[in-house]
């Protein structure tokens, strides 16, 4: 039978569950591959299979999805360390460097996470790449809204050696409005011609421009990546 890429997603995803067991704490990833992984989470739940798992959202979408397969939840600061956390990617390279947030939510998925012993990534074949930010997609940066502008500008000019074009993310509504984070805050773009070099020195100049919150670029941060492709599935530690 021939396997549809979101085949491919729900086949990652319900790999990566098989790392959950009773009464951990899990951070719950958004986007269309962790959608699956939570409500398998909440399959496994019901069949009695699963018990005591306190899930931790990492965006609206997943609290709403997650409250409505009946998961209990919590946050970090009553569980500020988090057993295990299961999340897509736009982006993989070899090192299991990521870029993330392309659905907007790398804020909150970087501080989960982070605070996670283990980090699943799960992604289709598709999501490979030699070097994260060369590959003609953008790496999402959130910025404050004051000024986003002026903020824009300075990214774009950090990275003018990459070929960097910085763009303001608009919302859904066909560019009437400007795209909001679940923090209140906005997101730019960098589309960049070459790869970013070293990432992290690349990292560290965005975090230190002031109106930067947060950038897409997770570095060190994924534990284990479980890729779903057309000829089988394949689990790495890094
Ligand atoms: C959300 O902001 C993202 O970081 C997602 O985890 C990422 O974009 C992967 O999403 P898909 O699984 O929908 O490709």
């Amino acid at each position: 039978p021939l396997l549809t890429q979101e085949d491919l997603k729900r086949i990652a995803a319900y790999k990566a569950v098989e790392y959950v067991k009773s009464g951990m704490v899990i951070g719950l990833g958004t986007g269309s591959t962790a959608k699956h992984a939570v409500s398998r989470i909440s399959e496994l739940l019901k069949q009695g299979k699963l018990s005591n798992i306190i899930g931790i959202p990492t965006s609206t979408t997943t609290h709403e999805q997650a409250i409505s397969l009946g998961i209990q939840l919590s946050d970090l600061d009553s569980h500020p360390i988090v057993d295990l956390s299961i999340d897509g990617a736009d982006e993989v390279d070899p090192s299991l460097n990521l870029v993330k947030g392309r659905g907007g939510s790398l804020l909150r998925e970087k501080m989960i996470e982070g605070a996670s012993k283990k980090f699943v990534v799960i992604v289709d074949e598709s999501k490979l790449v030699k070097h994260i930010g060369g590959s003609g997609l953008a790496v999402p940066v959130e910025v404050v809204p004051f000024c986003c502008d002026f903020t824009r500008g300075k990214l774009e000019e950090m990275f003018k050696e990459a070929g960097c074009t910085a763009k303001l993310r608009v919302g859904g509504d066909g560019g009437k409005t400007v795209a909001v984070t679940d923090n209140g805050n906005y997101v730019v773009d960098l589309y960049l011609e070459k790869d970013l070099g070293d990432l992290e020195t690349a990292s560290e100049k965005i975090l230190r421009l002031p109106g930067v919150v947060e950038h897409g670029m997770f570095l060190g941060i994924a534990t284990t990546l479980i890729v779903a492709g057309k000829s089988g599935v394949t689990v790495r530690d890094r």
